[in-house]
């Protein structure tokens, strides 16, 4: 295969830019300028770059100012070519917009949801706590009543006081109270405690920070360390996990490091279940960034930076 094969094409984009420019920057008019909306628009959708047309641009600008029948008035070709490249890049304005609008309706749906959990948790623990406290007291009066029927009936107590134990639990889980009533830290904490007293492995939470954040930043952190800690718990096989939360300027931030197996990144976050990946949005939607380091036989290290958000 001779070396012709592997010779770039000549850019099309370049040609049909600098004839679009040289005709807007000659004649002006709307309908020239709607050209440079185009090309924008069809250079976005190949996946060009913004620096990719500006280099475009330049080169363009440079022929036209060069070529003897381009516009005498340097002042006139410079302004005009300026609106013209505006115009070319309003696409991708567009597109930014777009995706900033998104992150914030992330943003929204993650509150609205926190709050339904929130909602439901307590609904499951109040509400129908309420209602199973009621049938023991009735259980026990019954048992009185029937003095025949009270080994059944204390049966039928400690079926009870599982299901209360259930119920007390799933809601814990759904949203714990620590974290509205205690905040952020000591709900990590607690939580710490009961994954490392389920598992048996020692779980170290050590933090240089401890004043309350805004509900939205305490809930991301929460919901983020909770399913770094509950991977590591499922899938680590660590003997140990370390949780440390440090202020680095306007920003928190926090590892969550294994010594277990470790995993192939970018294989398990492609395959993987809803664990990494929602973690990664939900700190993208508050201008955080997530950071992972394992490889097998390697532990793993789960890095993430959260804007404090004061
Ligand atoms: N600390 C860890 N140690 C070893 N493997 C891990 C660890 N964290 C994640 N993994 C691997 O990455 C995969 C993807 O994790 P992810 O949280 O996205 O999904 P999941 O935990 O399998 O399911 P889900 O979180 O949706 O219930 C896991 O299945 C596991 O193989
Ligand atoms: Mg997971």
């Amino acid at each position: 295969m001779g070396m012709s094969a592997i010779r770039p094409k000549p850019d099309l984009l370049d040609s049909d830019y600098r004839e679009a420019l040289a005709a807007y920057v000659a004649y002006g008019g709307e309908a020239l300028l709607a050209r440079g909306y185009e090309l924008g628009r069809k250079a976005l959708a190949d996946g060009r770059s913004i620096p990719e047309l500006v280099g475009v641009h330049s080169r363009a600008l440079r022929t036209l100012a060069s070529d003897d029948r381009g516009p005498r008035e340097p002042g006139l070709l410079i302004d005009s070519a300026e609106t013209f490249l505006a115009e070319t890049l309003s696409p991708f304005e567009m597109t930014h917009r777009g995706y900033r609008d998104s992150l914030i309706a992330w943003r929204h749906i993650n509150e609205m949801l926190e709050q339904e959990v929130r909602r439901i948790a307590h609904a499951l623990h109040d509400d129908s706590g309420q209602l199973l406290v009621s049938v023991h007291l009735q259980l026990a009066a019954l048992a009185r009543e029937i003095p025949a029927a009270a080994p059944k009936i204390q049966e039928c107590q400690q079926v009870l006081d599982q299901a209360e134990q259930q119920l007390r639990h799933l809601s814990h889980e759904l949203r714990p109270m620590v974290l509205d009533d205690l905040g952020w830290l000591a709900a990590i904490e607690f939580l710490a405690a009961a994954v490392s007293g389920r598992t048996r492995i020692p779980v170290d939470v050590r933090s240089s920070i401890t004043q309350r954040l805004p509900a939205p930043v305490e809930t991301a952190l929460y919901r983020v360390v909770q399913e770094a800690l509950t991977n590591a718990a499922r899938h680590s096989k660590a003997s140990r996990i370390g949780i440390e939360i440090d202020q680095e300027l306007d920003s928190l931030r926090c590892l969550i490091s294994d010594d277990g197996v470790g995993f192939e990144v970018e294989s398990c976050v492609r395959r993987g279940g809803l664990g990494l990946r929602g973690m990664r949005e939900r700190l993208g939607a508050l201008g955080g960034t997530l950071h992972i380091v394992s490889a097998p036989g390697q532990g793993a290290q789960i890095r993430f930076n959260l804007p404090l958000g004061r």
